[in-house]
């Protein structure tokens, strides 16, 4: 199977991984084909701009440089502009990945959401936006007080 460099990059040097004790957001996703988990924490200020976030999983390599390369994407975005970042821009800034592995950046993405509409949630606001369909069903809230 042939990997980018950037891939490879991230994959090997994981950038945002890690937890946020008071996170403004929390977003848990899991595949239920491959059984892998990966959670996303945001840092959100009264703008709504992402000030930091940061990942955790339990995924492939594939996974772990997505969920790289998308942390980095958003940071400094505000919540709206990081919900335009799609799994198809992350596997572009990442030069591509193999087709198979295609389905693994989408936990990203969605993990993101699930983050974003958390957020948007505790801060009392409505959520415009549909979240993904999901297998899985913690979705932050244990993280939530
Ligand atoms: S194989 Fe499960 S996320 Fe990649």
């Amino acid at each position: 199977m042939q990997y980018s460099e950037k891939v490879m990059d991230h994959f090997t040097h994981p950038r945002n991984v890690g937890e946020i004790d008071n996170a403004d957001g929390v977003g848990t996703v899991g595949n239920a084909k491959c059984g892998d988990i990966m959670r996303i924490y945001l840092v959100v200020d009264e703008n709504d701009v992402i000030v930091d976030c940061k990942f955790k999983t339990f995924g492939c390599g594939a996974a772990i440089a997505t969920s790289s390369m998308a942390t980095e994407l958003i940071k400094g975005k505000t919540i709206w502009e990081a919900l335009e970042i799609t799994n198809a821009v992350v596997v572009e800034a990442l030069e591509g990945l193999p087709p198979v592995k295609v389905h693994c950046s989408v936990l990203a993405e969605d993990a993101i959401k699930y983050a974003i509409a958390d957020y948007l949630k505790r801060s009392g606001r409505p959520v415009p936006f549909e979240l993904p369909e999901d297998d899985d069903d913690h979705h932050g809230e244990e993280d939530e007080d």
